[in-house]
């Protein structure tokens, strides 16, 4: 088991480039392979979820290599995969169990997708459910969670769907199995969430269209063979974003990051909150807007977050209340039960760890309320979540004494060589392995 042990105070320099995006990442991968023609791809995030993606998709018989920094893959079209194998093993990663279940839900071949502990008790009704009105034949344990068992040779008609929570998963879920059906999927979502399949599918010469909360797209279309370049992954961008914020004299710039208008949310509220926060560098990268961000130390204050900005930050909210107890007030999340469902229950995990560290902070049903404080040092459990792990790293920028955080290897999930990268920019961080 990994642990981190952090030192208090340091403060943040220089100009860095965190790893790739993980939600690119995935689709990447997926799309390339049931694309017709070689795709290349930079930048891919080399974490454990995309990774177990990958391998996914070479046990179905893809050949992707992988040179370096650059994977290559030698797409086989959309009714090219074969029949895995063995099962395949999703690991930590929601995003690669729900989005290839859609996947498989439309192949001529059996299959079974399994996961972790923590990704066996994440629910999976979200997608079943749909999956099933479309002709899918899915088989769950009782709780609606995995190991999921999928029967092939279905054919699938097409979904008129209005999704019950914001969730890219489900609509993402939803797109992939309406490639193998005949006629137009719709989906609509209740309000805005990660639009990188779509802009992605579209790279692969995929019509689809969006309107106000309303995706489009008809089945069985082919998709060309099309070269990636994945942006640095803006979620782990954020736990830099609010370290530079909190410490003292710090000025970091974050180079080559995605700023995809749906994921932004974690720099909007931050600078509700006061951060001293600018973009430069703006370019297109494949139909992604990419951005350097430079962040400056600043003194922030308590906001109530506004609820339209949660699923547009939604994975960003750990590190946020780290930074909501340095701020001078009170801040309130409301409307994110969603983060309940995650790798770990991340109001509660948060909240606990929080006060353990001498902030009061008080989970309700769908949020938390945050009251600004000063950090003591302490003993914290991520519960086996990556970004439980490493935003306690960044509260110890301000703690009066070291945090030790226990069961850290699944950083490894998104950010690999986490620690070193952060040791790097000034947070005094080290890893090490008990029994
Ligand atoms: C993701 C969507 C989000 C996010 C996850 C990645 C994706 O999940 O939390 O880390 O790549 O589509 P939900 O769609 O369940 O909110």
């Amino acid at each position: 088991m990994t642990y981190f042990e952090c030192l208090p105070g340091g403060s943040l320099s220089g100009s860095l480039r965190v790893p790739g995006d993980k939600s690119i990442s995935h689709r990447s991968i997926i799309l390339s392979s049931i694309a017709e023609g070689v795709s290349h791809v930079s930048g891919f995030l080399e974490g454990e979820d995309s990774l177990n993606t990958l391998k996914a998709f070479q046990a179905m018989g893809v050949e992707i290599e992988r040179n370096g920094a650059e994977i290559v893959i030698h797409g086989v079209g959309l009714q090219g995969l074969k029949a895995p194998t063995r099962k395949l093993e999703m690991g930590n990663s929601g995003t690669a169990m729900r989005l290839l279940l859609g996947l498989l839900a439309g192949q001529t071949f059996d299959s079974v997708l399994i996961g972790d502990e923590s990704l066996s008790g994440r629910p999976m009704n979200r997608v079943i459910k749909p999956l099933q009105t479309m002709g899918a034949v899915i088989a769950s344990d009782e709780n609606g969670t995995a190991p999921l068992s999928i029967q092939g040779k279905q054919s699938l008609q097409p979904i008129e769907y209005d999704m019950p929570v914001a969730s890219a998963q489900v609509k993402s879920c939803l797109l992939l199995a309406g490639l193998y059906a005949d006629g137009e999927t719709v989906v609509r979502e209740p309000a805005p969430t990660r639009d990188h399949s779509e802009r992605m599918l579209r790279g692969f010469g995929c019509e689809v269209s969006t309107n106000n909360g309303e995706i489009r797209m008809q089945g069985l279309q082919t998709l060309k063979a099309t070269d990636i370049d994945v942006p640095a992954d803006i979620s782990s961008a954020a736990f830099f974003m609010v370290a530079a914020s909190i410490a003292e004299n710090s000025q970091l710039t974050l180079e080559h990051v995605g700023v995809n208008p749906t994921r932004t949310g974690v720099i909007d509220i931050l600078q509700l909150m006061g951060a001293d926060i600018t973009l430069s560098n703006h370019k297109d990268v494949g139909g992604e807007p990419v951005a350097d961000i430079t962040i400056r130390s600043s003194k922030l204050k308590g906001i109530v977050i506004p609820e339209e900005l949660v699923p547009l930050a939604i994975d960003e909210f750990p590190v946020l209340f780290i930074a909501a107890a340095c701020a001078e007030g009170e801040t309130l999340l409301t409307g994110a039960e969603e983060l309940r469902v995650k790798e770990s229950d991340r109001i509660q995990v948060m909240a606990d760890g929080m006060n353990i560290l001498g902030i009061t902070a008080n989970a309700t049903a769908d949020g938390i309320r945050i009251q600004g404080g000063e950090y003591q040092g302490g003993e914290v459990e991520s519960h086996g979540d990556h970004r439980i792990a490493m935003a306690f790293s960044v509260a110890s920028l301000r703690a009066s004494s070291a945090i030790r955080i226990n069961n850290c290897t699944n950083v490894n999930t998104s950010f690999p060589g986490f620690v070193k990268i952060a040791a790097t920019a000034g947070l005094r961080v080290k890893s090490y392995d008990s029994e």
